[in-house]
C-alpha cells in the first residue's frame, strides 16, 4: 500500500504543464472530492495501528507535494499568458489589480445583516479599555478566578488600562449611556495574550449581541440564535451545552450540528458531528445593577463569537493565519455578495 503512495508521489513530482485546464484536471484527479487523496485517506483509517504512523507520513507528504505542484504550475501559467511583446504599441493595457474585500469582513458584514433586518443596531466601544468596562463591571472583580480565561495585555504603567480582551466591555458601555429596551450587536477587535498558531492569534475579531427588555427569557435567546444560525449557515440544528460565563446565569456554549459526510467533517468535529460557534446567556443582575438597570423591571440575553472561527467554518479555511497575512491570492477567493 506505501509503495502505491510512493508511486503517486514520483508521478506528481514529475507533472508538468502550462495549460490551466490540464493543471485542474491534475488537481481534481488528487485533490478533489471523489480524488485519490480522499481514497487514500479511507484506507488509512482500515490500516492496522502499527503502520499508521508511516503511512501516515507518506500520505501528507503526498497531499503536500500535491498542493505545491498545482500553486507553483498556476502561478507560472499566469506569469506566462502576460508574456506580450512590450514593443507593441497596439497591445492593449494591463488590467490593474484591483483590491478584494477581507474575508472577515465579509462574513463580519452578513451578520450585522442578519441582526439589523431584526432590529439590533451597532455600537462600537474603545479598543483600549478599562478595568471597569473589561471585567469588573461584568461580574469579575479584581482577583475572580475566572479573570484567568483571557491572557490579558494590560499597559505596564497603569494596571488600570488594558487591551480589551472581548467585546463584552461594549455591552457595558451601552448599557450605561442607553435605556432599555436595548438590542444592539458590537463587531470588534479583541486582544490576548496567546502564543499564534493555527488555531489561536493575540488579535482577533468578535461580535457581540446583547437584548434587554421586559420579560425576555431564555427561549427568545434560543429563538434569536435560530434565526441566526439559519439565515447564516442555512443549517438550525444546534444545541445548547451549559457553560460558564461570569457575566451571564445560566450560560450555555452553542453548538451548530455539521455533519459528519467527510473526511474533513470527521476531522473538524473530532468525529462528533457537532461545532461549537459562540458563547451565550441571560445577563446576570450584578451586570444590570452594575448599569444602573434595575434587574427586577428587566432582564435580557447576551451572547458572544469569533469572526475568525465562524469565517473557517464557512469557509473551511484551517489556519487562522491566513487572515492576517493579506496575501491577495488567499483574498481574491472570496467574493462579496454585501
Ligand atoms: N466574552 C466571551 C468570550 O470572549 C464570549 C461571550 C460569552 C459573550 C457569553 C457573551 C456571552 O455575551 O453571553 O469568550
Amino acid at each position: 500500500m506505501i509503495d502505491r503512495v510512493k508511486k503517486y508521489l514520483k508521478e506528481v513530482q514529475s507533472f508538468s504543464s502550462t495549460d490551466l485546464k490540464e493543471i485542474e484536471s491534475f488537481r481534481i484527479n488528487y485533490a478533489g472530492k471523489k480524488g485519490i487523496l480522499n481514497d487514500l485517506f479511507l484506507v488509512f483509517r482500515e490500516i492496522p495501528i502499527n503502520e499508521k504512523k508511516e503511512f501516515g507520513k507518506e500520505l501528507n507528504k503526498l497531499k503536500d507535494a500535491v498542493n505545491d505542484k498545482v500553486k507553483h504550475l498556476q502561478s507560472q501559467s499566469k506569469m506566462s499568458s502576460v508574456n506580450i511583446k512590450i514593443d507593441d504599441p497596439s497591445r492593449t493595457a494591463f488590467s490593474l489589480e484591483t483590491g478584494n474585500r477581507h474575508p472577515l469582513s465579509i462574513v463580519k458584514n452578513r451578520i450585522i445583516d442578519i441582526f439589523t433586518q431584526i432590529g439590533f443596531s451597532i455600537s462600537e466601544g474603545p479598543e483600549i479599555e478599562d478595568d471597569w468596562h473589561n471585567f469588573t463591571a461584568l461580574n469579575l472583580p479584581k482577583h475572580h478566578p475566572a479573570r484567568d480565561m483571557q491572557d490579558t495585555f494590560f499597559i505596564q504603567t497603569n494596571p488600570d488600562i488594558l487591551l480589551r480582551t472581548h467585546t463584552s466591555s461594549v455591552q457595558v458601555r451601552h448599557m450605561e449611556n442607553n435605556q432599555p429596551p436595548i438590542r444592539t450587536i458590537s463587531p470588534g477587535r479583541v486582544f490576548r495574550n496567546e502564543a499564534i498558531s493555527s488555531r489561536s492569534h493575540c488579535i482577533f475579531h468578535q461580535i457581540e449581541g446583547l437584548y434587554i427588555a421586559k420579560d425576555v427569557s431564555f427561549a427568545d435567546l434560543k429563538q434569536t440564535l435560530k434565526y441566526f444560525t439559519e439565515a447564516l449557515f442555512g443549517n438550525s440544528k444546534i444545541r445548547l451545552r451549559p457553560s460558564y460565563f461570569p457575566f451571564t446565569e445560566p450560560s450555555a456554549e452553542v453548538d451548530i450540528y455539521w455533519g459528519l459526510d467527510t473526511e474533513t467533517d470527521y476531522r473538524i468535529t473530532k468525529g462528533t458531528g457537532w461545532l461549537e460557534i459562540m458563547g451565550c446567556g441571560m445577563v446576570d443582575p450584578n451586570v444590570l445593577k452594575n448599569c444602573d438597570i434595575d434587574p427586577q423591571e428587566y432582564s435580557g440575553f447576551a451572547f458572544g463569537m469569533g469572526i475568525e472561527r465562524i469565517t473557517m467554518l464557512l469557509y473551511q479555511v484551517s489556519d487562522i493565519r491566513l487572515f492576517f497575512e493579506n496575501d491577495i491570492r488567499f483574498l481574491k477567493q472570496f467574493k462579496s455578495t454585501i
